[in-house]
């Protein structure tokens, strides 16, 4: 879970965790799969985003009956995949299962269900001819006609995960892939990724019984993947993480410490209830200081905040991904500046 808890007492290097944690199953075939997307986009000369969105689990048994969720529905990372596709980029969504999707998002079982706008015509003898509300028809034509394009294009390939495991492995090689696109690839990490894990070796093999009375189960840490990312895997990508509190005095330390700690060009802060109207960007002042010598002054510090009340259509992610558009096209110039 991400907690802000110390309490673990072991901790995985990353190159300790993939040394002892087993890869999925479907790990090459994902990875062939994005070769070829990322290819594609190389010959067609397009900045490739990897969106990373909605929450991991980690199971408790092998023949996983519980597991610990992270909390997020998607919104962040659908959405912002929408707005990546239409400034020009190809994006790798990785998601996990049956979180939400760009496009699909707008039909949400849960928030627009799809069969409460469609109507059965009534002047249809056979009564199959269906029809969508007219009140929806505009909404949903502009939806369809954009993933129809984007379908057309090619340029959106989704990827799924689970656990904790796929998450991290599946980082890790999508980012090794992606290398090759030098500073043209950005790296978007919305989803939430869980701080504690069961390590294989110490998973109940079947489901844990009841009737011992309460369960204690120690977890190990999941090694800090940003680390590697930025000092390994991708060293030219432009990469974006996000810091998820619930206490606001903490929301401005923490991102700073991310943001000294591993070295990279963005911290997204956001509060869990004010995500959807105001984030906070922190990125480094001077790139030749030192980050972890670096003070509050050393930080630029950027809110972005939309106003719900007076347009409650709009979204903070198409606030959010222009300002890193901007940002990462001048990283890019940067790097042809002599
Ligand atoms: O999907 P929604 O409902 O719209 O919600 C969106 C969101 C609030 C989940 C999203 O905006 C967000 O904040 N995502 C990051 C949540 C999170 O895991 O925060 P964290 O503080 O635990 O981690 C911070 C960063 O460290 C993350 O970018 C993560 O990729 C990275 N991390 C986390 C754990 C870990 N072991 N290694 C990491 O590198």
């Amino acid at each position: 879970m991400s907690s802000s808890s110390e309490s673990s007492s072991n901790s995985f290097s990353a190159e300790k965790y993939f040394a002892t944690q087993p890869p999925p199953s479907t790990l090459e075939q994902d990875v062939s799969r994005v070769r070829e997307f990322v290819d594609r986009q190389v010959a067609e000369g397009r900045k490739v985003v990897l969106v990373t969105s909605g929450g991991t689990t980690v199971p408790l048994e092998l023949n996983v009956v519980r597991f610990l969720d992270n909390f997020s529905a998607g919104t962040r990372g659908a959405t912002s995949a929408e707005y990546f596709l239409k400034a020009g980029y190809a994006v790798i969504f990785m998601h996990r299962q049956f979180s939400l999707q760009p496009f699909s998002r707008h039909y949400s079982h849960s928030t627009h269900p799809f069969l409460d706008f469609l109507d059965i015509d009534p002047t249809d003898t056979d009564g199959h001819k269906i029809s969508v509300t007219r009140a929806e028809q505009a909404q949903l034509l502009n939806v369809l006609t954009t993933y129809k394009e984007v379908h057309q294009t090619g340029a959106l390939h989704t990827l799924t995960f689970v656990t904790v495991n796929d998450y991290l492995w599946m980082l890790r090689a999508v980012s090794k892939e992606l290398s090759i696109l030098g500073r043209n690839s950005l790296f978007y990490l919305a989803a939430a990724v869980s701080d504690f894990f069961l390590p294989r070796q110490k998973m109940s093999e079947h489901k844990i019984q009841s009737g011992k009375g309460s369960l204690h189960i120690e977890m190990d840490q999941v090694p800090k993947i940003l680390k590697p990312l930025v000092n390994e895997w991708t060293r030219e990508g432009f990469i974006v993480s996000f810091k998820l509190e619930t206490d606001p005095d903490l929301l401005t330390p923490k991102s700073r410490t991310a943001l000294s700690r591993y070295g990279h060009q963005v911290v997204i802060g956001n509060d869990l209830h004010r995500r959807k109207f105001e984030v906070l960007f922190v990125s480094p002042a001077s790139s030749s200081k030192p980050l972890d010598d670096q003070r509050p002054g050393d930080f630029v510090e950027t809110w972005i905040r939309i106003d719900l009340a007076k347009d409650p259509s709009k979204e903070i992610e198409e606030d959010i991904v222009a300002e890193l558009v901007k940002r990462h096209d001048a990283w890019i110039r940067e790097a042809k500046t002599p």
